[in-house]
């Protein structure tokens, strides 16, 4: 008997075809994310789940599979899982790290320039034909040549977001909880300093860092103001770790240039003021969506769920060594 899981919603087909080969499967919905309630029912006889970003699989859901032995989250980020209860469950949470840095560092860069050069502006403004005649002071924007980056988590992403900054002539500094080797500052060109001295040092401000009790609110309405007013934040992580409504006021009364966010504090709720500022360019949580990253996620995940289910160990645990104890 090959064994059972519950997949949130279709993975890229590749992922899909692989699935059926090794398991039997259920998706729980084709046409919409599924509740809370759909996941309960769905997962209830299920070995493991292979669940999204937006899934939020917490107790209530882990303690309705008596059998489940894994959850394979389709994102390197797992604060959508309850992974403190599924450990003592002996459930092991796997995520897709690695597969998706460099499609997220370029990202970083295409939402740094967009809104440094105000390129979403200036498209609309030549689709809706306004182009009537070049102008020496039309659309003018930011040099990033010469300035000062400061990446908030020197992970992998912020490793590749450090590495591109050379090409663009800008000066590194990070931090990070964990400071980097003297060996990796001189490979990164990047200097460490605390978040404060950061903000109050740097022309543009990335965010690159998990989300967790510590990181939530890490630029809030306490902070914020220490950031230059001519400078750009990016939030390319998680949403929570920016206070939304101080961003946008922030924003609104010209204390910081410009912002540039993939990922929203309650998304995809976004706060109502955001909407409405030219100086913020807003993204739908795309970092990783290339195809080559979305396939080797989805690939990813679901050669996590097999491996368990097949009796192995899984390839990118977040909690081997404890489920193992
Ligand atoms: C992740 O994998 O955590 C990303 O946010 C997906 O885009």
């Amino acid at each position: 008997m090959k064994p059972k899981a519950l997949i949130t919603k279709n993975l890229l087909s590749e992922a899909m075809e692989y699935l059926k080969e090794h398991i039997h499967y259920k998706v729980a919905r084709t046409d919409r994310y599924p509740t809370k309630e759909e996941i309960i029912s769905g997962i209830k006889d299920k070995h493991g789940i292979i669940s999204l970003l937006v899934d939020n699989i917490d107790r209530d859901i882990i303690e309705a599979a008596s059998d489940l032995k894994i959850i394979a989250n389709c994102a390197a980020g797992y604060n959508n899982i309850d992974v403190e209860y599924a450990t003592t469950k002996g459930i092991y949470v796997t995520n897709t790290p690695g597969v998706l840095t460099d499609t997220t560092a370029d990202l970083t860069w295409a939402l740094l320039l967009s809104v440094a050069r105000r390129i979403p502006q200036a498209d609309q403004f030549t689709r809706n034909k306004k182009y009537k005649n070049w102008e020496l002071d039309l659309f003018l924007g930011k040099d990033l040549g010469g300035k000062q980056l400061g990446i908030i988590g020197m992970g992998r992403i912020g490793k590749a977001v450090a590495l591109r900054a050379r090409s663009f002539k800008l000066k590194t500094v990070y931090t990070d909880p964990k400071k980097l080797t003297p060996d990796e500052e001189k490979k990164y060109k990047a200097n460490y300093l605390p978040l404060e001295k950061l903000l109050e040092s740097s022309d543009f401000v990335t965010i690159h860092t998990v989300l967790t009790k510590d990181t939530h609110h890490l630029i809030s309405r306490k902070n914020i103001h220490l950031i230059k007013k001519q400078a750009i934040l990016v939030n390319v992580s998680r949403g929570p770790v920016v206070e939304e409504k101080a961003l946008a006021e922030a924003l609104e009364n010209g204390d910081l240039w410009g912002a540039g966010l993939d990922v929203y504090e309650n998304e995809p709720e976004i706060e109502n003021k955001l909407l409405s500022l030219d100086n913020v360019v807003l993204l739908p949580h795309i970092g990783s969506a290339s195809y080559g990253t979305r396939i080797k996620m989805s690939m990813m995940a679901a050669k996590n769920l097999v491996q368990v289910l097949t009796g192995k160990p899984p390839i990118n645990p977040v909690n081997l060594e404890e489920v193992k104890r």
